[in-house]
Order: structure tokens, then C-alpha cells, then sequence
């Protein structure tokens, strides 16, 4: 479904993904895993199209991301969920979790199912949804978070360090939503990065390692 082949990209005149090569299959859940730094981050903001890639190229179904205009990067079905969430604080939970949908411009019956779904698989939204995107705590962002690139990540859905920072209880009820995901969806693919490989417990199918920008696969 998605590859990358000899990724390479450079922030600030320096090398930060070096010849990164994978293949992302749908059905299979990945955990990346690197220390602070090692390239997490930029490899999902790559893919979404967020920065520039140097040399080397990125594949969704067999089309090469470069060459897709913005527009219709939106119709992949690609949902993701940054490290620092962006829950909109002047917008409800509602507005913030239909916003990608509207986007894309999905019907209002489309954005309805959409929202159904969402709520099956993170129930603890539900009593959220009139509230503000600033009235929530951190962990409850991050549930937030998680729902809003479901909405629109049919396909594959990228998670960055979603665990960072998150109790217990709370770690819980992501990784148990993340379950029913899979069960409702059993073609999507899921990548979620981490530090802390303790943290992705027994989530992913697959782990692979990052470090200073190399991935290597297991
Ligand atoms: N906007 C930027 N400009 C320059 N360097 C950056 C920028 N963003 C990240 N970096 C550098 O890229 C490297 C990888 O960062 P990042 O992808 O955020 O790692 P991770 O998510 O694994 O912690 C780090 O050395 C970081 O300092
Ligand atoms: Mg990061």
C-alpha cells in the first residue's frame, strides 16, 4: 500500500532521513521505535506531505506522492495524529473530530457515519463532543486525537508517540480502542511510533528501530 524507497531529507542543511526504504502493508499494525531525535517524527510528516523530500520517493498504491497535488493527497484516506495532537481550542469536539471531513468534502451523511464509527471505536469521546477543544486534559486530547485521524484514516493511520505522557488507565483505553479499530477495520494499517518500546506492549505485528534517520527492519 505505501512504500518508501530511498527516502532521504534534510532540515536546516542537515541530513535527517537517510536512504529510508519500507513497505507498509495493510492489515499490519508497526511500531517504530527511536530515542529523542533519531527521525520519528520527520518520517510521518514526510509521508503526510508536511516536509519536502530530498531525494527518493514515496508510493500509495503504486502513485508517486510527489506528483500528487495537495487535493488529492486528501482522497488516500490517510489519517494522522501528531505528537503534540493540535486539538483547535476555539473549536467543539465535534467541529474538531468533522474539520478533515469537511476538508475533503464529505457529505454531511458520510461525516455522520463517520462519526458513528469514530465513536464505537473511542466511546470515551461521546460525552465530549459539545465540549470545547480547550476544556480537555491531556489525555483526553489525545482520545480526541486518535478519533479525528480515524475519521478520515481508512486506509493507514500514522500515530505519533500517542503513549508520551499518558496514564495507565488512559494508556489502557487508547490501546483497547486501537483493538476495535482493528477488529472493525482488519485491512487498515497502523504505524505508531515510541521511545519506550515497552510502551506499544504487544500492538504492533511488526517493530522496526529508527536511528539518526536509518530504519532497520525486522
Ligand atoms: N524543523 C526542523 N529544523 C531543523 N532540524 C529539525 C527540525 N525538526 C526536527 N529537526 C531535527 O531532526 C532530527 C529528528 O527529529 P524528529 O523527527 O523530531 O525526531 P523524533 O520524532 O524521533 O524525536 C532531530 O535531530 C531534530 O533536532
Ligand atoms: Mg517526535
Amino acid at each position: 500500500m505505501l512504500e518508501l524507497s530511498n527516502v532521504n531529507v534534510d532540515l536546516a542543511g542537515h541530513r535527517i532521513l537517510r536512504d529510508v526504504s519500507a513497505k507498509f502493508e495493510k492489515g499490519r499494525t508497526i511500531g517504530i521505535v527511536g530515542r529523542n531525535g533519531a527521525g520519528k517524527t520527520t518520517l510521518l510528516r514526510s509521508i503526510m506531505g508536511l516536509i519536502k523530500v530530498r531525494s527518493g520517493q514515496i508510493f500509495f498504491d503504486e502513485i508517486e506522492l510527489s506528483h500528487l497535488p495537495g487535493h488529492q493527497r486528501a482522497a488516500l484516506n490517510v489519517g494522522y495524529a501528531p505528537e503534540d495532537r493540535v486539538i483547535f481550542p476555539t473549536m467543539s469536539v465535534q467541529e474538531n473530530l468533522t474539520l478533515p471531513c469537511e476538508v475533503q468534502g464529505q457529505s454531511k451523511a458520510q461525516i455522520k457515519a463517520r462519526i458513528d464509527t469514530v465513536l464505537n471505536v473511542v466511546p470515551q469521546i461521546e460525552p465530549m463532543l459539545a465540549r470545547s477543544g480547550s476544556a480537555l486534559s491531556g489525555g483526553q486530547g489525545k482520545m480526541v486525537a486518535l478519533g479525528r485521524a480515524v475519521m478520515v484514516g481508512t486506509r493507514l493511520l500514522m500515530l505519533d508517540e500517542p503513549f508520551q505522557g499518558l496514564a495507565p488507565k488512559l494508556a489502557r483505553e487508547y490501546t483497547e480502542a486501537l483493538g476495535r479499530l482493528k477488529d472493525m477495520q482488519p485491512d487498515i494499517c497502523i504505524v505508531i511510533t515510541e521511545s519506550n518500546i515497552k510502551l506499544l506492549g504487544n500492538i504492533p505485528d511488526q517493530i522496526w528501530t529508527i536511528e539518526r534517520g536509518s530504519i532497520a527492519l525486522n
